[in-house]
């Protein structure tokens, strides 16, 4: 007799298939991204991205509140200043938006991770990651622009600094610029692999960042390269990124597995970025997939590749289905 094997007994309910599942989504792996405006009594609904808005740090208690008693804990920070210039030094001021932020969450939720995303776009009024030189992004004088950023975040009380805005050797100017003023504590989670992607759309009206002119391609890869993902991370590994990540998230799965197969004892973090999130949300809208599995399906299948942290706009939506 031909031995049958039978997979399937490992399906036959859902009792077994909990109890033998390989890949569990924890909130404490989520990261909520939140959009701080500058100015007051500002709760703006972001048109793109149903159910976010920027908010002004006096309207935050409403959101802390719901975070913590959702059980999240992990928040990224990105700020929308009321002023722009060319260089990006509004990001700088003690008193900026993310600065001011960053102090009120200490205080609200002590216990809570706060992550910075350092870049200048949201600061500069050309919307480029970098300082200009002609049309030109100025990599060396950038990345001298954006270790102070980060200093000025580290004292403000952020836990970790996220450089997104793939600068060579910004890890290694930030993390100089973190020591010299006393924050080797301050951990650096790089935007180590951050492709140019069409998925950043709705963020850009978030954060009021879209680049004037061009695009980004000069500094975000190109979404053809696989390999030069591993450069990119053995590079800010080596300037001394604490955690690395891939960006965006959900057509970059073997990317995900591939950093993670080379470096596994990094932790790896996944964007999962509004255009992912707008995606699921409008196919949802127009009733044609079910929200509620289509989220737990790809954000399991971005842990399932090698991802430790993800990044999404989905946060409060999974921390209330893991709640059940
Ligand atoms: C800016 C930045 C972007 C995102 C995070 N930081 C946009 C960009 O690079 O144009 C994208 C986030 C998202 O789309 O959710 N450096
Ligand atoms: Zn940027």
């Amino acid at each position: 007799m031909i031995l049958l094997e039978r997979p399937r007994r490992l399906r036959s309910s859902e009792k077994i298939r909990d109890f033998v599942k390989e890949t569990h989504l924890n909130i404490k792996d989520f990261v909520l991204p939140l959009f701080i405006k500058e100015g007051k009594n500002i709760e703006l609904p972001i048109k793109s991205m149903l159910g976010h808005s920027q908010i002004s740090v006096d309207m935050l208690d409403k959101y802390l509140a719901e975070i913590a008693e959702l059980g999240i804990s992990n928040i990224i920070l990105f700020g929308v200043p009321g002023r722009k210039d060319s260089c990006g030094d509004v990001s700088l001021a003690s008193d900026g938006v993310v600065q001011e932020a960053i102090r009120y969450i200490k205080k609200y939720l002590p216990n809570s991770m706060v992550i910075a995303d350092v870049c200048l776009c949201e600061y500069t009024d050309h919307g480029h990651c970098g300082i200009l030189h002609g049309h030109e992004v100025d990599n060396d004088k950038t990345i001298v622009q954006l270790a102070k950023q980060a200093v000025s975040y580290a004292a403000a009380g952020a836990d970790i600094v996220a450089p997104s805005g793939m600068m060579d050797g910004m890890v290694a100017s930030i993390r100089m610029g973190l020591d010299n003023a006393g924050y080797n504590n301050i951990l650096i989670m790089s935007y180590a692999v951050k492709y140019a992607s069409s998925m950043y759309g709705p963020f850009r009206e978030a954060a009021e960042g879209a680049p004037k002119f061009g695009d980004r391609k000069t500094y975000q890869m190109d979404f053809a390269n696989g390999a030069e993902a591993v450069k990119e991370a053995r590079l800010d590994i080596a300037q001394g990124a604490d955690i690395l990540m891939v960006k965006p998230a959900h057509t970059y799965l073997d990317v995900i597995q591939r950093i993670k197969n080379e470096f596994p004892g990094y932790p790896l973090a996944a964007y999962h970025t509004s255009g992912e999130f707008a995606m699921i949300k409008t196919a949802a809208e127009k009733g044609y997939l079910d929200e509620n599995k289509a989220v737990i399906e790809i954000h399991t299948a971005i842990k399932r590749a090698g991802a430790d942290i993800i990044i999404s706009y989905y946060t409060r939506e999974i921390a209330k289905l893991l709640k059940g």
